[in-house]
């Protein structure tokens, strides 16, 4: 399985989407459900940016009004005046109105898209087979569903809504300045390449800075990951200084690359401000050339400044823009490959059969498993009747869990069959299937929530007696009893306030409620006290009884009364029977057995 700790490689996230098209059509999708919304949001988004295009008409047909009643020395009229003012005022409220409206409508559509994109993802997550985590990372796996789907979210409430404003405004104010004058418009015949061409430059200097950015930050954070799981480590090795030293390095390359990326971005506003300011000075100067040649109205050239400023902004946000779809294209894509990763793997067979109870007699016939090429399990047989307690022992990495996860269809097996009560697990619903069991691991596993929670996890019909009835055969209710709350007490997540035998008394406990009839133990006693460990095995021998039990241990003492032992070694079976069957025939076990008792 995949581990929490250990450096994390930046996953050197791929900024660019690699079908933007499929990927687009896939969020159109997603959008599809909220069509109705949208299309009013937009249709908002047009008649407000519409309108914001009238006011500089309208100021500029005032001031020509009032410059013409001084001109000819006339008196001006102030119904007309207030006539102006107040249609402009009706504009920019409605105009407000509208646009807080809108926004209203896409962040509401955003979030409903987040809570779907997410639900999505944790449902294919939840569904996908346990290999899926031996080739993913934790932290990448996280990154997508946090970070990724929020980049999504917030591409889509801001982005879509400046995109369709941006080309309102440049096709608008574009129309209406040709109407002005189109030999004022060829102004931006000199200037807009140059905008567009400086963008472009400095775009493409900053990508690989902003990449840089990204990775050196990634680095710094898996540092920061790996320093926080080990800190007990860390500390027993009296390691601090070291690791802060370290942490240094990691630290300033990720600054300096922040500030690389930064310090050159820093030219790209003041310079468009330039261009800017030099775009509507020129503007100025040809627009007094044809006041004064061509009798041009102030009010015109007044009008046409306003629109070339919001001609020139989109334009100049447009390169920004871009940047933002494309990173949220390359981050909705990363999410799609989550959401779609190996469901066909996980799904049962068409005419997968769901069983309700088993007597719980397994059968492995000539079994051949890997995770990988390597081959763990090569050929494995072994028939249990119901009831019967099957111990497996043999050195670490002998491929005893293997044997737990391919019977509970953690991973299938390609050769052979493993049945249950005669009928092949293949044909069996996964769920089902792994109803029939109930399993404790040495990775005891609880989770943020009452004691009561923890142990009826489950089978949630259990009821206040039951659970105490079976805390108390776990030796674990007078420990209840003492905390805060008693069965109410909140647990951490993963139960960091108790100590490890308490965690594992409990999630016997847990399996006690279970009521299934097959039962998997896997060095469910390593790592605890004497006592602790005579109460575990206590509570362990109750837990067996009327099962088939699965223990894997690594003290041969715990296993003595087991119905049958297999010695594994290398993945294969080397020696088979009972604790005296073994003890008499002085072999591998012998020896194991006669070891530990030296020690
Ligand atoms: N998820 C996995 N992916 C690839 N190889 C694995 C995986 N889990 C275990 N192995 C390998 O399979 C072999 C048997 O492992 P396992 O059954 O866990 O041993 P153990 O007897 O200690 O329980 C080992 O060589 C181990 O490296
Ligand atoms: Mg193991």
């Amino acid at each position: 399985m995949a581990k929490v700790g250990g450096m994390r490689k930046p996953s050197g996230k791929v900024e660019h989407a690699k079908d933007k098209k499929k990927t687009l059509l896939r969020l159109f999708k997603y959008l599809g459900k909220y069509k109705g919304l949208i299309i009013f949001a937009i249709l908002i988004t047009i008649i407000y940016n519409v309108l914001n295009l009238l006011t500089p008409i309208m100021q500029g047909y005032l001031l020509d009004y009032i410059k013409e009643q001084l001109d000819t020395d006339s008196s001006i009229n102030y119904d007309i005046v207030l006539g102006y003012i107040i249609n402009m005022i009706i504009i920019f409220t409605l105009s407000f109105v509208l646009t807080y409206i809108g926004n209203l409508i896409i962040t509401r559509v955003s979030k409903k898209i987040v809570t779907t994109l997410r639900h999505d993802s944790f449902d294919s997550l939840s569904k996908m087979s346990v290999s899926y985590f031996d080739h993913n990372q934790i932290g990448d796996i996280i990154s997508v569903m946090s970070y990724d789907i929020d980049t999504v979210s917030t591409s889509l409430s801001n982005d879509v809504v400046t995109l369709f404003s941006s080309f309102i405004q440049i096709v608008g104010s574009l129309i209406l300045m040709i109407s002005i004058s189109w030999k004022l418009c060829l102004v931006f015949a000199f200037t807009l390449p140059i905008t567009i061409l400086f963008s472009r430059i400095m775009l493409k200097r900053l990508h690989p800075l902003f990449r840089k950015r990204s990775i050196k930050l990634g680095v710094m954070n898996g540092y920061s990951e790996e320093m926080i799981t080990g800190i007990k480590t860390i500390k027993s090795y009296s390691k601090e200084k070291y690791t802060l030293e370290k942490y240094m390095v990691v630290n300033k390359e990720a600054a300096d690359a922040m500030y690389e990326a930064d310090y050159h971005g820093c030219v790209m506003g003041p310079s468009m401000n330039f261009i800017n300011q030099f775009t509507l000075a020129l503007i100025c100067v040809v627009g007094a050339l044809l006041c004064i040649y061509e009798g041009f109205s102030y009010g015109y050239i007044s009008a046409f400044t306003q629109y070339s400023r919001k001609f020139a902004g989109p334009i100049n946000e447009m390169a920004n823009i871009a940047t933002d779809i494309g990173s949220a294209l390359a981050a909705a894509e990363r999410v799609f490959y989550l959401i779609d990763e190996n469901p066909e793997d996980i799904n049962d067979n068409k005419d997968a059969k769901e069983i309700d109870t088993s007597s719980g007699e397994i059968n492995f016939d000539h079994v051949k498993f890997g995770y990988t090429d390597n081959i763990v399990l090569k050929d494995f047989s072994l028939d249990v009747k119901s009831g019967k307690k099957v111990a497996i022992v043999g050195k670490t990495g002998a491929g005893k869990t293997t044997i737990i996860n391919i019977l509970m269809r953690f991973y299938d097996i390609k050769n052979g069959t493993i049945s249950l009560d005669g009928i092949n697990t293949k044909e069996i619903t996964r769920s089902s299937l792994r109803h029939q069991f109930a399993m404790v691991l040495q990775d005891t596993w609880l989770f943020e929530g009452s004691v009561f929670e923890n142990l009826s996890y489950g089978n949630p019909l259990v009821t206040q007696d039951d659970v105490i009835d079976a805390c108390k055969k776990a030796h674990i209710h007078s420990f209840i009893m003492q905390l805060p709350n008693g069965y109410s007490t909140i647990l951490k997540e993963n139960g960091g306030n108790i100590s490890k035998g308490q965690k594992q008394l409990l999630t016997i406990a847990r399996a006690m409620l279970l009521k299934s009839s097959i039962l998997i133990l896997d060095e469910a006693t390593s790592n605890v006290d004497t006592k602790t460990e005579m109460d575990i095995q206590d509570a362990m021998n109750k837990l067996m009884e009327g099962k088939t039990s699965f223990i894997i241990a690594h003290r041969l003492s715990t296993i003595k009364n087991a119905d049958i032992i297999l010695l594994l070694d290398n993945g294969d079976v080397i020696e088979t029977g009972t604790h005296k069957e073994l003890m008499d025939k002085k072999g591998r076990y012998y020896n194991l057995f006669i070891s530990q008792y030296d020690r």
